[in-house]
């Protein structure tokens, strides 16, 4: 049985940052080229990681999925997938990484235990790449969903971004990639979250622009059913092709919203929007017990209220939601941080 926040959603999904650092430089999510780190000695280690995860399913929660800043730049992480692999309450151990360092790391996440895998892949040109993440590692990322199609092919997923102007004339070849490798491509609308300082509503490609563009060289899309929970919209071609459009900005899906964020340094975030969060780390470092670590997250999910995606679609003008000088002040509002 799942614990439920004020509007009956159960804690059931947490996504785990297991470091705020990045080999990339996305214009849309960190955009700056140095950023203020999360200090060394706050990062949890994989035990420390591993009580808050026992926390957590004690709750419920039956996902996990490993994110970043970069997740691959975290060392050892196979180990720590190791770890989460052998919890029987886990059904689910997912990982969302850019590529880069895909190519030798794809056997070894598989043979811990990783069960699926999404690569981030914008684009198809390496100039876009360059233009895009501000580095030349498109080979690379390329290299690295190859490793992941031959080690972690079951439910492969690749995510992009779509920015008008940028890449909006690639979905159609995006599409056609991802198929070659047995991967489901997954649109992404451009989000207004913390780090993406240089969002407007202008760049925004929306799901039914999406839909229409790909209808006009490949026929009508059909829906197909997905559940309530789930990030993506998903779709099928006349020829029987699968894709997701995930619409966070045009058509949030805050009110079915059962996922959770764990930063690198022990905070927890009930929104990928909201301002605070809830200090894990002293609690555990201080010497709790699971089960008190367990009551702390418990009264704290009860009261969860907040759907920030569908807060910001009432606002007129919508410009970034933060700019500089903030995010500055509290690192822990940057995506990087909380987990792409
Ligand atoms: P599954 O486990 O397969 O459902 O994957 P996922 O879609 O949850 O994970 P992934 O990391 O692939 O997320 C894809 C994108 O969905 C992210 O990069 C975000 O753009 C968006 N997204 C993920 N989580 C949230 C969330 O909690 N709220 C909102 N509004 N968007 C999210
Ligand atoms: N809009 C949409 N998705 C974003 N991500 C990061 N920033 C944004 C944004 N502004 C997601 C992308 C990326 C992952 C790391 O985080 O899916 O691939
Ligand atoms: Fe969930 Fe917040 Fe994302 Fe809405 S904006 S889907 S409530 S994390």
């Amino acid at each position: 049985m799942h614990l439920l926040d004020l509007r009956s959603r159960p804690l059931a999904n947490l996504r785990l940052s297991v470091t705020d650092r990045c080999n990339l430089r996305c214009s849309y999510c960190m955009p700056e080229e140095s950023y203020q780190w999360l200090p060394k000695q706050d990062i949890l280690t994989f035990e420390e990681i591993d009580r808050l995860v026992d926390a957590f399913t004690s709750l419920g929660v039956d996902r996990v999925r490993l994110t970043g800043g970069e997740p691959l730049l975290r060392q050892n992480l196979p180990v720590l997938i190791g770890l989460l692999a052998k919890k029987t309450a886990l059904g689910d151990v997912a990982l969302t990484t850019n590529g880069v360092l895909l190519a030798d790391l794809a056997q070894p996440l598989a043979q811990a235990g990783l069960r699926r895998i999404t690569v981030s892949l914008d684009t198809l040109r390496p100039g876009t790449f360059h233009a895009l993440t501000k580095r030349d590692d498109h080979a690379r990322v390329l290299a690295g969903i190859q490793a992941a199609a031959r080690w972690l092919p079951r439910d492969l997923k690749l995510d992009s971004v779509i920015i008008k102007g940028v890449n909006d004339d690639e979905l159609c070849d995006l599409l056609d990639f991802a198929n070659e490798y047995g991967a489901e491509v997954r649109f992404i609308e451009y989000m207004d979250v913390g780090g993406a300082t240089a969002w407007s509503a202008e760049r925004v490609v929306s799901l039914q622009t999406i839909l229409d563009t790909l209808a006009a060289r490949f026929g009508t899309p059909q829906v197909v059913a997905t559940p309530g929970n789930a990030t993506a919209q998903r779709f099928r071609l006349p020829d029987g092709r699968t894709f997701g459009v995930i619409a966070s900005t045009t058509q949030p899906f805050c009110d079915a919203c059962d996922r959770s964020r764990l930063t690198a340094d022990g905070m927890w975030y009930m929104c990928l929007y909201a301002r605070g969060g809830l200090d894990l780390r002293g609690p555990l470092r201080a010497g709790l017990s699971t089960l008190e670590l367990a009551q702390h997250i418990a009264a704290t999910w009860r009261r969860r209220d907040k759907r920030g995606a569908m807060e910001r679609l009432g606002i007129a003008d919508r410009g970034p939601m933060l700019d500089r000088p903030a995010l500055a002040q509290d690192p822990h509002l940057e995506m990087h941080t909380r987990g792409g």
